[in-house]
């Protein structure tokens, strides 16, 4: 549980204020049993009888993290060849592996299929043609572009005139293709978007690549992709998941009914981990600025848009809450800000905090997807540690880069 007791956040059973002591900030803060729940929560929501939830690992690729899925059973939906190397490496079984490239090269193919053994999910014509040339007489999966795509930010949604997948009018070259290169087509996926809200586009979705289903036999399974938002923010109303679960288990108890057994997979990665991860930071600077015309708080951090982009690059809303004050009457309205030398270096927009000094510990809530997989060394800062919590234990289980690490790749100096 990550939740607030008196004046102070805990993680598990540990004060984050701790956790920051200890291990220095900015840091990642993982709750694994969060992750579990979370797990549960969705498996338990869709009740088809035949359901695989592949976790999104480009979401979070924290160790621990993967283990505890792995345990649960779960299968991984990797999106490069080193996520699906990752994957291998810790231990998720083959099969319960797909592999959903983008604009992905023959020599990647080569090494995904040919190396690892994980099934290929295509994501173009030309890709599925080059794949036929490369492994005729194997199984194969297609991305279908069903035209209906939404999520939280226009850089979110992956369906509707974007670059992924296979167009509904390529079906037919898709048909000539396997046939070409006798490949068995297994598996039809979609993936419409990220940080959905709603149920519907999720059953439209699904209807549509039933449709589609019904053209090809032997399929194994459908895949409808993840997608699944959270509420980042108090007024934001959850996913309604009961309702999208009941709706997806009849459409595939149904049309399974007719066509066969087919497994139904679901590839969530924000719904496993958002709210499983916050980021500590430490105020380093507080900035009140004040004239006729405006009046400015800047709450300057020891992190930024290097450890979590979401606000700079999609405008996208993380609570803050000071983790030792944490009830305290909110009295200042702050921008969060970073130390990276751009304006939009920012963590938070006009949220409401405490009276701050100096010292104080910041999280930034709801961070635990895109945050450490989006980081980056942008201004030669070092990427923070993690540390991953269940309950009231703790596990640094990656350390903070240091300027050595930085100079690693450099030929010469
Ligand atoms: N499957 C595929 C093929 C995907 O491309 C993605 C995410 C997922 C599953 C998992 O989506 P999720 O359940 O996490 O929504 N950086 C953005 C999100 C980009 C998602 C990219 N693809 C953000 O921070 O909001």
């Amino acid at each position: 549980m990550i939740e607030v007791i008196g004046s102070h956040l805990y993680i598990g059973s540990i004060k984050a204020e701790q956790i920051a002591n200890v291990y220095g900030t900015p840091i990642y803060v993982y709750d694994v049993e969060v992750v579990v729940d979370n797990y549960f929560k969705l498996k338990n929501s869709i009740k088809y009888r035949d359901l695989e939830v592949m976790y999104a690992c480009k979401a979070n690729c924290n160790v621990e993290i993967l283990k505890a899925l792995r345990d649960l059973g779960a299968g991984l939906d990797a999106v490069s060849p080193w996520e699906a190397a990752l994957a291998v490496r810790i231990g998720f079984k083959r099969e319960k592996i797909l592999f959903t490239g983008s604009n992905v090269e023959s020599e990647e193919m080569k090494f995904v299929r040919g190396e690892l053994g994980i099934l290929v999910n295509v994501d173009s014509i030309s890709q599925l043609r080059r794949y036929g040339r490369m492994f005729p007489d194997t199984e194969v999966s297609i991305r279908i572009n069903p035209g209906i795509g939404a999520g939280h930010h226009e850089y979110a949604v992956t369906g509707g005139i974007t670059k992924f997948g296979i167009y509904l009018n390529q079906l037919k070259q898709v048909e000539d293709i396997l046939k070409e290169h006798r490949l068995k087509l297994v598996g039809l996926h979609t993936h419409i978007g990220s940080g959905i809200l709603r149920p519907e586009p999720f059953i439209d979705a699904a209807e549509k690549l039933l449709q589609i289903a019904v053209n090809f036999t032997n399929l194994e399974f459908i895949d409808i992709g993840g997608g699944f938002g959270i509420p980042y923010r108090p007024s934001e109303k959850p996913l309604d998941l009961d309702y999208l679960g009941d709706k997806l288990s009849s459409l595939f108890e149904d049309f399974t009914s007719r066509y066969g057994n087919l497994k139904l997979r679901v590839e969530p990665g924000r719904f496993i981990v958002g709210n499983a991860g916050v980021l500590l930071v430490r105020v380093v600077d507080i900035k009140e600025v004040e004239s006729k015309e405006f009046r400015k708080v800047f709450v300057g951090v020891d992190s930024g848009m290097n450890h979590l982009i979401r606000p700079a690059l999609y405008g996208a809303h993380h609570e803050v809450i000071a983790v030792s004050k944490a009830d305290q009457p909110r009295v200042v309205t702050a921008d969060v800000v970073g130390n990276i030398c751009e304006s939009g270096d920012i963590l938070a927009l006009d949220v409401q905090l405490p009276k701050l000094s100096e010292g104080d510990v910041l999280a930034v809530m709801n961070a635990g997807a895109y945050g450490y997989s989006m980081s980056s060394n942008y201004n030669m800062r070092p990427r923070p540690p993690e540390v991953a919590v269940y309950r009231d234990s703790i596990k640094l289980t990656r350390r903070r880069e240091t300027f050595e690490d930085l100079l690693r790749t450099y030929i010469e100096l």
